[in-house]
């Protein structure tokens, strides 16, 4: 059995803004087996970044402040411990961003920051006296190391012409090659885990393909753990193990990407899912509505003004718990709580089930719901009378 090599527990995340505190993450829990990739999925918004900022030490603090929650790195726990953060974020992850024009500096050769890369790897912090020796060359790794290193990764990343690559300034270099010099800029301090920051949203969808092709195999050549953040589902499923889907600062539900993508049990998931444009289809289907305001953030469940089986009375008013209804398969969803199945669950949670119960005037109530009294099986069974 795979051992956890991170582990994220509760994590609350509020930023402190001109329009008030924003409560953007709400008890986040996450993990990745070594050897293990995850995606987190989700619109834009939702708080993909800000979760891999506080993984990678660089949450701007303030007007981000770290409220509740615990990240394990093996056996470290790295939110309480300042300095054991920063040492496992410089010795083990390597960061790959979302955008390398804005990563990469423009004054500097590809050369020139990959020998940064690798002199100042492993210092928690660089001081006047190591640039000094830096400028005098009086390095512990010696130039023609430093190339060799540069030159066989380049290589690795089939970049052409890596010895030329290295004298080349970023804005000389096309979108893709830029995007592979950044991985190979993560690569080089032997990282154990990546983080990678949607990579390849600003590439066309050949070149997506080519560095997703080359990121599995550094991955798989030197066995490391990944979490990948992407809103495309697409991208999701070729290289993720399992996805986490999340919803306004909160994960909705989790699996394998089967699971998730096949067989998804969130209402917002399923949405999530349906939102993909399909090539032979023109009908608009997918989530009405946008990511709440984290100043005021809706009560129970985040996701009940978008959410078409938001049951009255219980989903406006209590964060739903997680069942698990498969092995590794969990959903924060109140619909599961009688029992439901997926099935059932898909049938009252759909758009056209919310516009024919709207059309009649019932809405989905609790079986805590005195007034009504009508139950979720209850409800199902009504929906499926319906359509008969
Ligand atoms: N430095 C900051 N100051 C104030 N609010 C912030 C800051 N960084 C992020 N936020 C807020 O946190 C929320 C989540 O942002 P985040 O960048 O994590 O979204 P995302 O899921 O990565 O979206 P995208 O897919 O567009 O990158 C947003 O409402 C954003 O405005
Ligand atoms: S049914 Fe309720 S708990 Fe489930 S997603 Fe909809 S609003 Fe949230
Ligand atoms: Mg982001």
């Amino acid at each position: 059995m795979s051992d956890t090599i991170l582990e994220l527990n509760n994590l609350e995340v509020h930023f402190n803004t001109f329009d008030g505190r924003a409560k953007v993450i709400n008890g986040v829990d996450l993990k990745v087996e070594e050897g293990e990739t995850v995606a987190i999925v989700g619109e834009s918004g939702c708080g993909k970044s800000v979760t891999a900022e506080t993984i990678m030490h660089m949450l701007p603090q303030p007007p981000g402040e770290i409220i509740d929650g615990e990240l394990y790195y093996h056996d470290t726990e790295l939110l309480g411990d300042e300095s054991a953060h920063r040492r496992v974020k410089n010795e083990s992850f390597g960061m790959i961003f979302q955008d390398p024009m804005t990563s990469l500096s423009p004054v500097f050769t590809v050369g020139e920051m990959m020998r940064d890369v690798i002199t100042y790897r492993n210092k928690t912090n660089v001081g006047w006296f190591d640039i000094l020796k830096n400028m005098l060359g009086r390095n512990t790794v010696s130039d023609e190391e430093i190339r060799e290193e540069c030159v066989e990764l380049l290589d690795q990343l089939q970049i052409p012409d890596p010895e030329g690559i290295l004298n080349r300034y970023p804005v000389e270099l096309s979108g893709g090659m830029r995007q592979r010099v950044l991985i190979a800029m993560a690569l080089l301090g032997d990282p154990e885990f990546l983080i990678a920051d949607e990579p390849t949203t600003a590439l066309d969808v050949t070149v997506q393909d080519q560095i997703l092709d080359l990121l599995t195999e550094q991955i798989e050549r030197e066995d490391l753990s990944m979490l990948y953040i992407t809103h495309n589902l697409g991208v999701a499923r070729r290289i993720a193990d399992r996805i986490y889907v999340m919803y306004a600062g909160e994960i909705a539900e989790f699996g394998t990407c089967e699971d998730i993508l096949d067989e998804p049990l969130h209402p917002y998931s399923r949405g999530l899912v349906d939102s993909v444009p399909k090539l032979t289809e023109f009908d608009r289907k997918g989530i009405d509505g946008l990511i709440p305001d984290y100043t005021d953030p809706p009560s129970g469940c985040r996701f009940h003004p978008r959410c078409p089986a938001a049951i009255v009375g219980e989903c406006d008013v209590n964060p739903p718990p997680r069942f698990e209804l498969a092995d590794g398969h969990e959903v924060a969803c109140h619909l599961y709580e009688d029992g439901l199945s997926r099935t059932e669950a898909n049938e009252i949670a759909t758009k056209e089930a919310k516009e024919e119960r709207d059309s009649e005037g019932i809405p989905l109530s609790s079986t805590t719901n005195g007034e009504s009294n009508q139950t979720t099986d209850q409800m199902v069974k009504g929906t499926e009378g319906s359509d008969e």
